[in-house]
């Protein structure tokens, strides 16, 4: 494992995307601050100088790189399992919440040339920013907000990247952590909006699925989603 940490930098998944050539296996890069930090659907993310921790991880390993689909998943549990606290979920494919805000984001990408060259896991998780301003569908939380302390970053930061580590040394290993991360499903047998050939459906979530893809009922079908972005029906 390497890491390296900036105090300011465009985006550490942008950082990845233009050095991983040069880089090894399992480099985490971290910084206090993105001047362009992004999000999944090309939304810009946004965090306030020191309060949070963003960092990118650099996957080059075959055996990974082949088990891409079930990464953020994997990643977002071992998050879980690091900050031991309860009411965490998992909403599929890459967010985690408490209750029913988001307190971590995760953008995984893949550089590609003939085929996958790397994978970039860019995680935002909202540790002691106390105010979310902004247009949020719904307002995030932060371990500050959920437990009312400050966290140590540097601790934190080293037991999640520990975390992250080990179990994607199982997952190379062929360890299967589908029983342990189907316990945090945050979807699991919710209504939610998706987009299912290019049409907005409101479907029922039965869960997430053995290949880490999303099963949902539509129009009395069974289907598995395997991307894209699902969003809760309000009622
Ligand atoms: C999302 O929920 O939309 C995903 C957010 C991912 C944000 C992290 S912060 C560290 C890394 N660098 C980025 O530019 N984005 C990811």
């Amino acid at each position: 494992m390497k890491t390296i940490h900036f105090e300011t930098i465009d985006s550490t998944n942008t950082y990845l995307k233009k050095n991983y050539e040069k880089l090894d296996n399992f480099t985490f890069v971290s910084a206090d601050f993105q001047s362009a930090g992004r999000g999944r659907n090309n939304r810009n993310w946004k965090s306030e100088k020191g309060e949070n921790l963003l960092f990118s991880l650099l996957i080059k390993d075959k055996t990974l790189i082949d088990k891409f689909s079930s990464l953020s998943v994997i990643s977002a549990f071992s998050i879980i399992k690091a900050l031991n606290l309860k009411h965490l979920s998992i909403k599929w494919p890459n967010d985690i919440y408490y209750k029913d805000s988001k307190l971590c984001g995760i953008l995984l990408e893949a550089v590609t040339r003939n085929e996958i060259e790397c994978l970039i896991i860019g995680i935002g998780l909202n540790v002691n920013q106390r105010e979310f301003v902004g247009e949020y569908k719904r307002t995030p939380t932060s371990l500050y907000k959920i437990t009312n302390q400050t966290q140590d970053m540097r601790l934190l930061k080293d037991k999640i990247f520990n975390q992250i580590y080990s179990d994607f040394m199982k997952v190379k290993e062929a360890y299967d952590f589908y029983n342990d991360i189907k316990e945090y499903d945050y979807l699991k047998d919710r209504q939610v909006y998706a987009d299912i050939n290019n049409e907005v459906k409101q479907i029922k979530v039965i869960g997430i699925d053995k290949d880490y893809s999303l099963k949902v009922l539509n129009d009395n079908e069974l289907i598995n989603l395997s991307s894209g972005e699902v969003t809760l029906v309000k009622y």
